[in-house]
């Protein structure tokens, strides 16, 4: 298992591009299951859940090239293919649930695993399950599978209106996949606002669905028989972009976040603002034009000059959980004390007994973390967890005296498009050891 080795108290300067989300290509790749045309990604990041995602897609029997390295992916799901998601693929990568409301929609079946445990917490695809029985499929639980398929005589799902019990983001976005093909209206009612919400269902529009809503709580899709191809740029990361922020804003020095788009992180930079960094965001208020037509500069003074901030971890347009543990990090080294309330999953802080060894000061008391800004973090071997847990270790690292070696980095792998190859260009001592 690879490592990172970071030596710490290096100021980040320069320029990073950031790149196209994982949470938007992960559908974006399954919405080309809806149409037996060609479909092309641009600004795919080059990351492993990318990879697993294609494999899936491969292994069903579809046919994926890349162009160039750029970010080019191109997809073509024949008529022909096995609409399966084994378990060997699904359990390396939760998003495999996306399979399935697109490969019902075109082919009227699927099979696709049950995702099984999760380090962040239990995370149940029920509603996923509950809101495609409400457009008409059966679907039935056996040997760890979701056995789906349209009862007999029925050639096409049909609209519904879905209200789900908690705002869920993969839910939302299987659900627009299946209603953009199936017969009649749909009404999501409590959808998730997520950006990557809305780069899917303009995906979904190029490729002649019919939407409306999608950015609001409350999305009308119309059905239509069938989708074709299109071309597509996948939408900014804005973790990543925020992952960034808190790197800088944590280790003090100035950096242009290149293809960002500001508004997507308002909640953040708001605190980010709010503890001291000076953020300003390039290319207007909006999102619109493309990642391209987007920057985001950051200056810092540096951790002690940052004042850390409470905050509460609550669906877009509000502070996003995948940011919880990036912030967490830089609160605490930033002067003061702070209170993180996580409510999205029930078990995210598998980052604070790490942080802890680096010298944080954090007591947690159920989905609470109190932390007490220490003066100075100091190096140390960690284990990443999980994705956003192992990007807080990175910054952690990048202001800790001394040494950091964090172990289980294919956790940041999954999620992050060069990681260290970016920090590297803006400063950052930090090497990759291979094992
Ligand atoms: N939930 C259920 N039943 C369901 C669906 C969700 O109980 O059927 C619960 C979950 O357990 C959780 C809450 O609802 O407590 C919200 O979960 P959601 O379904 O929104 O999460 P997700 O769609 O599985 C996506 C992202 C996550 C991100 C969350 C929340 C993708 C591929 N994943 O997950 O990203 O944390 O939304 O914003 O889009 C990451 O990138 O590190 C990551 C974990």
């Amino acid at each position: 298992m690879d490592k990172l080795l970071i030596r710490g108290g290096r100021p980040l300067q320069g320029e990073v591009l950031i790149s196209g989300a994982k949470n938007a290509a992960l559908p974006e790749m399954c919405a080309a299951l809806l149409t037996n045309e060609p479909v092309t990604l641009l600004n795919v990041p080059r990351l492993q859940d990318v990879r697993t995602m294609r494999k899936l897609l491969d292994n069903m029997g579809c046919v994926t090239e890349t162009h160039g390295d750029r970010g080019g992916m191109s997809f073509r799901a024949p008529d022909s293919i096995n609409p399966e998601a084994p378990y060997e693929l699904v359990k390396t990568m939760r998003a495999s649930v996306l399979a399935l409301g697109p490969l019902l929609a075109r082919f009227g079946r699927a099979k696709v695993s049950l995702p099984g445990g999760c380090a962040i917490g239990s995370r149940p695809v029920d509603q996923h399950i509950k809101g495609l029985q409400a457009m008409g499929a059966e679907i039935d639980v056996e040997h760890g599978y979701m056995l789906a398929r349209l009862p007999p005589g029925r050639t096409r799902l049909k609209g519904a209106r879905i209200a789900t019990d908690m705002i869920t983001v993969t839910g939302t976005e299987n659900f627009l996949m299946a209603a953009a093909l199936a017969e009649g209206e749909t009404i999501l009612e409590n959808a998730a606002q997520e950006p990557e919400i809305s780069d899917l269902a303009e995906m979904l529009i190029k490729m002649g669905a019919r939407i409306e809503g999608h950015g609001s709580s409350r999305i009308r899709i119309e059905g239509v028989e069938r989708l074709h191809g299109c071309t597509h740029e996948v939408v900014a990361d804005r973790i990543e972009a925020g992952t960034f922020l808190c790197a800088v804003a944590a280790t003090g020095g100035d950096v242009m976040l290149r293809h960002a788009c500001a508004h997507h992180l308002d909640a953040v930079i708001e605190k980010l603002r709010e503890a001291g960094a000076e953020v300003e965001a390039l290319g207007g208020p909006d999102c619109e034009g493309g990642p391209k037509a987007h920057a985001i500069h950051v200056r810092s003074l540096g951790a002690r000059a940052m004042q850390a901030q409470s905050f509460r971890t609550s669906e877009y347009p509000a502070f996003p959980t995948d940011m919880q543990a990036q912030f967490m990090a830089l609160n605490c080294v930033a002067k003061g004390s702070s209170m993180v309330t996580e409510t999205i999953f029930e078990n995210r802080f598998m980052h604070v007994n790490e942080l802890t060894r680096l010298g944080a000061a954090i007591h947690v008391d159920g989905r609470v973390a109190m932390i007490d800004g220490v003066q100075k973090l100091s190096g140390a071997t960690v284990m990443a967890t999980d994705l956003r847990a192992s990007a807080s270790l990175v910054i952690a690292g990048l202001v800790a005296e001394g040494e950091t070696l964090i172990d289980r980095i294919y956790h940041l792998d999954r999620g992050y498009d060069q990681m260290e190859e970016k920090l590297r260009g803006i400063g950052a001592d930090i090497e990759r050891i291979k094992s």
